[in-house]
């Protein structure tokens, strides 16, 4: 029997999936993901030399595994060109190894548009999108006027939903957000060319997942964002517009009874680009020396999707408890330890403090999020280089005791390690230690 694995990030994204998938789909034959879109910017660093990937899984770069766009996806075709096309001029094969699914939803230029309009209208309460068109993309899904790659390819079809679909949000560019509208014919065109070149790679991707399933295949769903961006259980509404978690399923046309186990990523400290409460926010000397420490180290924390400065804080345990019990993780991986070998003393968010009374769960409302005052434990720094470890043995007993609290707090063992950028530097933890 294969095995359907899950991984999934426990933060606000970022949290480098990118770096643990690549070390995992060796031994995965599919690798598919299954929300989100371009807004995604999952980074790998094969041999010093960098690869990030926002739409295409992480597994291309494994020759050998098959990487499926799964239905749950909202992919821009302009951007899904130039990402192949980008790969393929640093030789990494994208052919039959690609699929994109025919119930995908197409990202098109009124979904940008509106991102833009929509955020400036907020002002001050600007959720600080990607500008990915994601949101409208979705909202056109859900509202079943959306356009999905099955109609694309069909000339005539596209252009019957097209043609409303725009005229429509024209409408509502021009009077509601006194936006440019969008010239149809020139879309039209633009996108039926895209069509034209991605109609090889379209295909139902549902019986695809199943016959992996039945011929026993390791299959791997690469998640993006993270669950507190999650639209049912993040930080509504700074969050983004897909099923970070539970999209798994939906977003692939799997079983939810068949996915066997969830791998849950997270930071040794928490980072969040875009706004929304954030209630360990280091917004002083501690951030700093995250970004600077981490630059020294050869990573950065500026979004790989918009180059934006990325905001840090210490790690929140509630909110890591919260993702964990919804993930159902059955381990973790714990990203740029390293980072936190800057410290003399790290600062743990044990539960928060709101109009005098302890709260030890995630609230739902932004608000409440805004106001909590954060409780710190203290523990003790190891101020060493960990950057070379190999193993759990090799690391301080200081980082050893930090992970084993995050163990704790998530209730699952640390499986993965990651001490810097490189694929080598990660360690894999089996067994116990
Ligand atoms: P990966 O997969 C970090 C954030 C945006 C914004 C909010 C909504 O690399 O972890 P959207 O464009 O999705 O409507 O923006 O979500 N966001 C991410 N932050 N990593 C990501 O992806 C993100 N994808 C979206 O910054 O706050
Ligand atoms: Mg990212």
């Amino acid at each position: 029997m294969g095995e359907t694995l899950l991984l999934v990030g426990l933060q606000w994204g970022d949290e480098g999936k990118g770096k643990v998938i690549d070390a995992l789909s060796e031994g995965y034959q599919v690798v598919a993901r299954f929300q989100g879109g371009a807004n995604a910017g999952h980074t790998v660093h094969i041999c010093g030399e960098e690869f990030v990937l926002h739409l295409v899984p992480t597994g291309i770069l494994r020759p050998g595994a098959l990487c499926i766009m799964g239905n749950g996806m909202v992919v821009d075709p302009k951007g899904l060109l130039e990402e192949i096309d980008g790969l393929r001029r640093r030789g990494v094969e994208v052919g039959a190894n690609l699929l994109l699914s025919d119930r995908a939803h197409v990202v098109l230029p009124h979904h940008k548009a509106m991102d833009g309009a929509r955020e400036s209208q907020r002002g001050r309460q600007k959720l600080g999108t990607t500008g990915r068109g994601i949101g409208p993309c979705y909202a056109d899904k859900a509202s079943r006027t959306g356009i999905r790659f099955a109609e694309m390819i069909e000339p005539d079809r596209f252009r019957a939903c097209l043609k409303p679909l725009m005229d429509l949000n024209n409408r509502i560019l021009k009077r509601v957000y006194e936006a440019e509208p969008l010239d149809f014919d020139a879309v039209y065109e633009e996108y039926s060319a895209y069509a034209e070149r991605l109609r090889p790679y379209v295909t139902d991707t549902v019986p695809v997942m199943h016959e992996a399933l039945e011929n026993g295949r390791n299959i791997l769903l690469e998640g993006a964002q993270g669950c507190l961006l999650d639209v049912e259980f993040g930080t509504y509404p700074f969050v983004t517009s897909s099923d970070v978690l539970a999209g798994a399923a939906a977003g692939t046309g799997i079983p939810p009874t068949r996915i066997d186990r969830a791998i849950g990523l997270a930071k040794a400290y928490c980072s969040r680009v875009g706004t929304g409460p954030f209630p360990t926010e280091q917004d002083n000397a501690v951030g700093e020396t995250i970004r600077s420490t981490i630059e020294k180290a050869g990573g950065r924390e500026y979004g790989a999707t918009t180059g934006r400065q990325r905001r840090c804080g210490w790690l929140d345990a509630v909110a890591l408890r919260h993702t964990a019990r919804l993930a159902g993780v059955g381990s973790i991986a714990v990203s740029v330890l390293d980072v936190l070998s800057a410290f003399e003393t790290i600062k743990v968010c044990t539960h928060y403090r709101v109009k005098g009374a302890e709260l030890s769960t995630f609230p739902a409302s932004a608000d409440v999020l805004e106001q909590v005052e954060p409780q710190y434990e203290e523990m003790e720094g190891w101020r060493c280089d960990i950057s070379d470890a190999q193993s759990w043995d090799e690391l301080p007993a200081q980082a050893r005791r930090y992970l084993e609290m995050m163990e704790r707090v998530a209730g699952a063992p640390v499986e993965f390690i990651s001490i810097g950028p490189d694929r080598e530097q990660l360690i894999r933890r089996q067994g116990n230690g």
